[in-house]
Formats: C-alpha cells, sequence, structure tokens
C-alpha cells in the first residue's frame, strides 16, 4: 500500500437537477516524500481532487487513505495552500503565520518566535511582520498563506497553483525553497499550476488530467527522464527538459483539441 492512495475516487457536485461530474473514478498511489504535480485544463477538477485529499470535501466514490488509514475531515496532517489568496485579513503577516504555528508541540516559545520570522523571510516579507494582510498586495497575501502552510510543518502539503500570482524571479525563489524543503524534510506534495515548466522543475512526477470529468491522461516519471535531485533552475535549459516539455505540450495540446471535438458533438 502507498503513502498516499487515492483508489477510484470521483465527485459529482450538485443534485438531481443539475449535476456536475468533476471527477471521474481516478486511482492515483503516492510515496511518501514525493513530489507530485498535477496539470490539466481549466475546470477539469485539479481542486476539487485537492479539496478530497484536503478532506473539505467528500469524495462521491471512493477512498482515499494515508498511511494506511482511511482520512475524514481536515487535520493537521493535511496543509492546504489555496488558489485564492486565504489569508486572515484581520491578521498581521506575522500573526498569521504565528497561528500556522498554534499546533506545533515540538516548538518553545522562542523557537515560535523565530519560525515566525525564519518563513516571514523565506517568502520575501521582512519589514512587513506588523502589517495586516489587507494591506498589502494580492501576491504578498499568497506569500502569507504559503508560509503560514509552510510553518505548520505539515506530513502533506497541497498546493493549488501557489505561485500564480507572483512574478517571475518571486516564483522561482518559491520554486527553489519548495525544492530545499523537500530535500531536507521529504515532504509529500502535491502542486497544481498551468505553467508547464513549474510543473516539470519541481516533480518527481508529473500527472496531467483530461479535460472535466478528471482522469488521468498521462503519469510521468520526471525523476526518471531527468535524473534524480538537486534540481535547480539551470535544469530548465538542458535538453532532456526541453524534450520533456515539449511532450507534455503535445500531450495537453491534443487533450485540449479532443475535448473541443467532443464537445462540438455533445447532444
Ligand atoms: N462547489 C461546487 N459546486 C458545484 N460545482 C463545482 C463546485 N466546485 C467546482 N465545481 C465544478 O467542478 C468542475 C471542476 O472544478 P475545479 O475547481 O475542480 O477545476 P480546476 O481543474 O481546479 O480548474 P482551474 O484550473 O480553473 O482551477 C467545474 O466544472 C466546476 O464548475
Ligand atoms: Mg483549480
Amino acid at each position: 500500500m502507498a503513502y498516499l492512495d487515492l483508489t477510484n475516487i470521483s465527485k459529482t457536485y450538485g443534485t438531481d437537477g443539475r449535476k456536475v461530474q468533476a471527477v471521474a473514478p481516478l486511482t492515483l498511489a503516492m510515496d511518501r516524500g514525493q513530489i507530485v504535480t498535477f496539470l490539466g485544463p481549466s475546470g477539469c477538477g485539479k481542486t476539487t481532487v485537492m479539496r478530497m485529499v484536503g478532506g473539505l470535501e467528500t469524495p462521491t466514490t471512493g477512498t482515499i487513505t494515508l498511511d494506511g488509514a482511511r482520512l475524514g475531515g481536515p487535520d493537521r496532517r493535511r496543509g492546504m495552500v489555496f488558489q485564492s489568496y486565504a489569508a486572515f485579513p484581520w491578521l498581521t503577516v506575522a500573526g498569521n503565520i504565528r497561528l500556522g504555528l498554534k499546533y506545533r508541540a515540538d516548538l518553545s516559545a522562542s523557537d515560535r518566535e523565530d519560525t515566525v520570522n525564519r518563513f516571514i523571510e523565506l517568502v520575501g516579507l521582512k519589514g512587513f511582520a506588523d502589517s495586516y494582510t489587507n494591506q498589502i498586495s494580492g501576491g504578498m497575501r499568497q506569500r502569507v498563506a504559503i508560509a503560514r502552510t509552510l510553518a505548520a510543518n505539515p506530513d502533506i502539503l497541497l498546493m493549488d497553483e501557489p505561485f500564480g500570482a507572483l512574478d517571475a524571479l518571486t516564483r522561482e525563489h518559491l520554486q527553489n525553497k519548495l525544492l530545499e524543503i523537500n530535500r531536507t524534510a521529504g515532504k509529500t506534495t502535491i502542486f497544481v499550476t498551468h505553467d508547464v515548466e513549474e510543473a516539470i522543475l519541481l516533480a518527481h512526477r508529473l500527472v496531467v488530467f483530461s479535460a472535466r470529468p478528471a482522469r488521468v491522461l498521462e503519469d510521468i516519471n520526471v525523476t526518471e527522464q531527468l535524473g534524480p535531485d538537486d534540481r535547480d533552475q539551470a535544469l530548465r535549459d538542458t535538453p532532456a527538459f526541453l524534450s520533456l516539455r515539449r511532450e507534455v505540450q503535445q500531450i495537453i495540446r491534443a487533450e485540449y483539441i479532443r475535448a473541443e471535438a467532443e464537445a462540438a458533438h455533445a447532444p
């Protein structure tokens, strides 16, 4: 049994009148410490899959197990960064991150403050610790949410387009940090993005989903293709990376064309 097992999970929203099947029965097994990235057309069901793993949405069918035990509602083992900014406006930057540490019994009071500062720095918000999150920009708020989730040190990181709103260099910085955290702490991570390069750069495994309802179209072993760890931004320029990027782009394009044709022929 894998560390994180999604077995035949599906999700249908709505009731009799208007049903939307967001996720087709889908099976995915992840090893501990693995970073799996998700790519797929907008609206295909990626966030829905994440919310089911996070315990925020109940699968219509199927089961999700972590370390052999069936998962229920949200708990501290799973930390989620949402697609939209999810920082608490009534707290300061530091207050938001401190909240992430609430359940960390391993930290003394002084460690706690050090950790808050470390994560503020990690996401490049030094100097904004005492700003309220409605006084900072959208991308900064997103970084607060990222810092809070990382600081909480969950077993599993669920990151839904976390870097979407950030400029290219901030994004690269946080990609490097995420890789570093994975290397040192072996954190099992699911990462959704629309950026093909980001999806390859971060992944041990890259899963491409079909158009809605989401099913696994391709499950690519990126580590095998690009070699093991010590990833950095320079990887983007290597022939293996460029050829994988081309391959993934072709898969996505073909799926887009297929879904368009299917929609055109729908009754
Ligand atoms: N709470 C909900 N109630 C009803 N339908 C929903 C709900 N949430 C999502 N859906 C529908 O489920 C489908 C999948 O949505 P989801 O947010 O999972 O897609 P996504 O792959 O994350 O898209 P994007 O890349 O744009 O973020 C969409 O058709 C959406 O309209
Ligand atoms: Mg989404």
